[in-house]
């Protein structure tokens, strides 16, 4: 049976909150009409130390406009996106309007039942080679979105691995930094939001440092056993550096996700590497100078692993709220 409009657009709104964010902060709200839906930035969420100007806080809202969109178009149902559409309401984000009815793609169909099976793989990634076939998709997804992937040479990951490390060593040497990471890692479970202990694993295990979250004891996370020899490294970055093109970034992250996922690979962000402005300089240089790097991933294919516990989420009704 087909869905109606309001139906479709609530399904979208509750299928944005399976999307990945910044600390899983899930920064955002939903407004909700008969045909519309409005996605606002909310700034109590947004995260002080690590986001000073919003831009994670904006790009993580543009996956949940992606998912929320993915969501519609596997339910058949056509709509509009006008962006940052009133300059006088800045956390306005998008205003998506149903349109009409068509026939879902197998493509959207897939990635809608991405939204719910993806997650941050944080452990080891297996000694299986990405396709240069999988890389393409992903870059071409991204690139839809008029957002640029670059992928890294392997030659280049000693180089990753430093800029990272210089990135890693300056936020942990900051106590207001280590003191907002401790907040949205130890709040554990109690609004559905902040990332759980046991679901991160150990830096020192990856061949590039995944951030440490100060968590002395991971649990639940398998070691894995090929140091991460096959993974590739790429960086999201866009023509500017200002809000259009965060939201841009993080459609084209979520289209970038749910794809992988549909190629059988798993990518994660690597991010603290774009939130210390000398490290996203050396990330920068290593890509030949690219201009509005903004975010660094880990791409490759996952061990299958039981037992890590799934991230929380908000209850949809503390994220949304109805016209009368
Ligand atoms: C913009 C952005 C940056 C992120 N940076 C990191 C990071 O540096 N390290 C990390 O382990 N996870 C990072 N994540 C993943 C989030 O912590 C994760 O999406 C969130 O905890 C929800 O979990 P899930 O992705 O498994 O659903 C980032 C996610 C987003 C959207």
């Amino acid at each position: 049976m087909s869905t109606t409009a309001t139906d479709a657009l609530r399904m979208a709104a509750e299928a944005s909150l399976r999307a990945p964010s910044i600390f899983n902060t899930q920064p955002w709200r939903w407004h909700f009409g008969a045909d519309f839906l409005e996605l606002y930035a909310d700034p109590d969420r947004q995260l002080p130390v690590v986001d000073p100007d919003r831009r994670l806080t904006t790009l993580s809202c543009g996956i949940a406009l992606h998912h929320a969109r993915t969501a519609l178009a596997a339910e058949g149902h056509t709509d509009e996106v006008s962006r940052l559409p009133d300059p006088g309401r800045p956390d306005l984000l998008a205003h998506i309007r149903t349109t009409g009815r068509s026939t879902p793609r197998p493509a959207d169909i897939r990635r809608y039942a991405a939204t719910l099976t993806r997650h941050t793989n944080r452990r080891l990634f297996t000694n299986q080679r990405v396709p240069a076939e999988a890389l393409d998709r992903l870059l071409d997804v991204a690139e839809g979105q008029g957002i640029h992937l670059y992928v890294l040479q392997h030659e280049d990951t000693t180089a990753l691995v430093t800029a990272v490390s210089h990135a890693q060593d300056l936020q942990m040497a900051n106590p207001a930094y280590r003191a907002e990471l401790a907040h949205w890692t130890r709040q554990l479970q109690t609004g559905g939001d902040c990332v759980p202990a046991d679901t991160v694993t150990a830096p020192v295990r990856h061949r590039v440092p995944v951030r440490n979250f100060g968590v002395e004891e991971c649990g639940g996370l398998n070691p894995g056993t090929g140091f991460d020899q096959e993974a590739r490294y790429a960086v999201l970055a866009g023509n500017t550096d200002e809000p259009a093109s965060w939201l841009r970034a993080g459609e084209a992250l979520s289209a970038v996700l749910l794809t992988a996922v549909d190629e059988g690979l798993a990518v994660s962000p690597i991010n603290d590497v774009a939130e210390v402005p000398s490290a996203r300089a050396h990330l920068s240089e290593m890509l030949g100078g690219i201009e509005n790097p903004f975010l660094a991933l880990q791409i490759g294919v996952a061990e299958s692993v039981t037992g890590v516990p799934a991230t929380p989420r908000r209850d949809p009704a503390d994220a949304t709220e109805f016209d009368r």
